[in-house]
């Protein structure tokens, strides 16, 4: 893609949680979306036992999904928004915890991080561990069946993940304002979500999330042109609980 930002492979998965899977070609749903692997369980626990594995044997820590510029841009308007360090910060669908790791060496001390793959939080854990960190908190968890104890965050962030549920073969409709439920419940009044998306525009985020949230602001990302025409592959939005 020609911003350098943009869903990638997914450790080898062979497609990006992205614009290619927006198709009009295959079966798309009403919503535009080709139903896909990517959306369904037992596609990351095989993506992240792979990456489990890989980190035992060489250490490397695997896929940093939308690259090294998304985890800066979100720390960056964190900070510029004066986001206290012991603000209780959740990171939703957390995959190999990266993020988690970045956020805590920035001096965040309250982050949680959760994903519904046991392999990606084996994954994360065994990263946390291996970089000194200890005051992570990591659970098994699918958002769309939050625990109630996961609630009152003043921070909840979304990278890839309401993308790859968007891609569910199974309902993803339903499951899409499931997630907006379960958002709503973990977040504390007038708390701040921040998604980054590749599957969905602006307009279409500010559709999805128009229930209970508002638009804080958009942040900037890589634009492309191509043949005249020119956009962003990736979308970064916060919005505010209200
Ligand atoms: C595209 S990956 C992004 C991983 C990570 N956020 C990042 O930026 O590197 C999507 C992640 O969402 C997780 N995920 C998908 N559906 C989920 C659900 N219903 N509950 C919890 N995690 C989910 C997957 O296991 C995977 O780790």
């Amino acid at each position: 893609m020609n911003s350098g930002e943009c869903c990638s492979g997914g450790g080898g998965s062979g497609g990006g949680v992205g614009a290619a899977e927006r198709s009009r070609r295959g079966s798309p749903r009403e919503d535009g979306f080709a139903p896909s692997a990517l959306g369904t369980r037992e596609h990351w626990d095989a993506v992240y036992e792979r990456e489990l594995q890989t980190f035992r044997e060489y250490g490397d820590t695997g896929e940093i999904w939308f690259g090294e510029e998304s985890m800066n841009r979100l720390i960056r308007w964190m900070q510029k928004r004066k986001i206290p360090l012991d603000a209780s910060v959740l990171d939703i669908g957390t995959g190999n915890g990266v993020f988690l790791v970045e956020l805590a060496k920035f001096g965040f001390s309250n982050i949680t991080g959760i994903d519904y793959s046991p392999s990606a939080i084996q994954l994360s854990g065994s990263i946390i561990e291996k970089e000194g960190l200890s005051n992570i908190k990591l659970k098994v968890e699918d958002v769309l069946n939050l625990s109630t104890k996961l609630s009152g965050f003043h921070v909840c962030i979304d990278k890839g993940t309401f993308d790859a549920i968007s891609l569910n073969p199974d309902n993803a409709i339903e499951k899409r304002k499931q997630y907006v439920k379960s958002l709503s419940g973990a977040l504390n009044a007038k708390g701040f979500f921040l998604i980054t998306s590749c599957n969905w525009t602006k307009e279409e985020l500010l559709d999805e999330f128009s229930e209970g949230f508002e638009l804080f602001e958009e942040l900037p990302t890589p634009t492309f042109s191509f043949g005249g025409r020119s956009g962003n592959s990736v979308t970064a939005l916060v919005f505010q609980k209200t």
